[in-house]
């Protein structure tokens, strides 16, 4: 059976008094489970915070990138050693969001990857078509393409990787994939973690997910969860979500 995952990407948002009343309302309203987890990836100035609100429940917590080297002269980035020295376990690599922002490349994104993999933390890789590409009918060839240099990269630990597929043109629209369209999608990618030799890895679906629409699009087959931006900033609606 393969893991169920519903991980909250806060992105740029929360400060102090905010992220204590979110991260209280989700301990007091999560259930722990065998088969589902549950977890925040937060801005790095928070991880202490999520670290201690979260000591001893049964939520996870992460960042949403790293720097891929190990130390030096990289002003202003985080290493994979200084996450793992607060205890942290999963980091959100290749966001769509960093890839247009930051112009990360694919090679980027699997030397994160490697970074994290290699320091024992769970990277959340995500890839995802913009709607010009979709429009184009080149979805596959760029997913695949964005996996590829993930796996070609960390190929003995395709095994230990989390896979986000997010539609860009999903992200903070409000117009989600069809559970149809996303299935669609994590087929591919379960087709090349299957190549890999790890059909085991998680799947995870992004884009606009909300406590109205989760149940359907985790029902698909290849899909394992969910990575949720603006819904996982109300307690009420992540954790319906992560209950769908
Ligand atoms: P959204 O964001 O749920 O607000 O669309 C998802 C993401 O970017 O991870």
């Amino acid at each position: 059976m393969r893991r169920r995952l519903v991980i909250g990407n806060w992105k740029m948002n929360g400060d102090s008094a905010f992220n204590a009343r979110l991260l209280a309302d989700l301990v007091h309203g999560w259930q722990r489970s065998a088969e589902r987890t549950l977890a925040v990836c937060v801005p790095y100035p928070y991880l202490g915070q999520a670290q201690a609100a979260l000591a001893g429940s049964a939520i996870a917590w992460g960042a949403q990138n790293v720097h891929a080297a190990p130390s030096g002269a990289f002003t202003g980035e985080v290493s994979a050693a200084m996450l793992l020295d607060f205890g942290c376990r999963m980091v959100i690599v290749g966001h769509s969001e960093r890839r247009q922002h930051c112009h990360e490349t694919d090679d980027e994104v699997a030397a994160k990857a490697e970074a994290c993999l290699e320091a024992g933390m769970t990277p959340i890789v995500c890839v995802g078509e913009t709607l010009d590409e979709r429009e184009s009918g080149v979805t596959q060839d760029v997913v695949v393409r964005q996996l590829e240099a993930v796996v070609a990269r960390n190929r003995s630990r395709v095994g230990d990787l989390v896979v986000a597929y997010e539609p860009v043109w999903a992200i903070g629209t409000g117009r989600t994939a069809t559970p149809a369209q996303a299935q669609q999608v994590h087929a591919v990618l379960r087709d090349r973690l299957r190549a890999a030799g790890s059909e085991a890895v998680p799947i995870l679906y992004g884009g606009s997910v909300k406590a109205d629409n989760a149940a359907t699009l985790f029902a698909e087959k290849d899909i394992d969860g969910g990575l949720i931006g603006g819904a996982s900033l109300k307690a009420t609606d992540f954790l319906a979500i992560a209950t769908a």
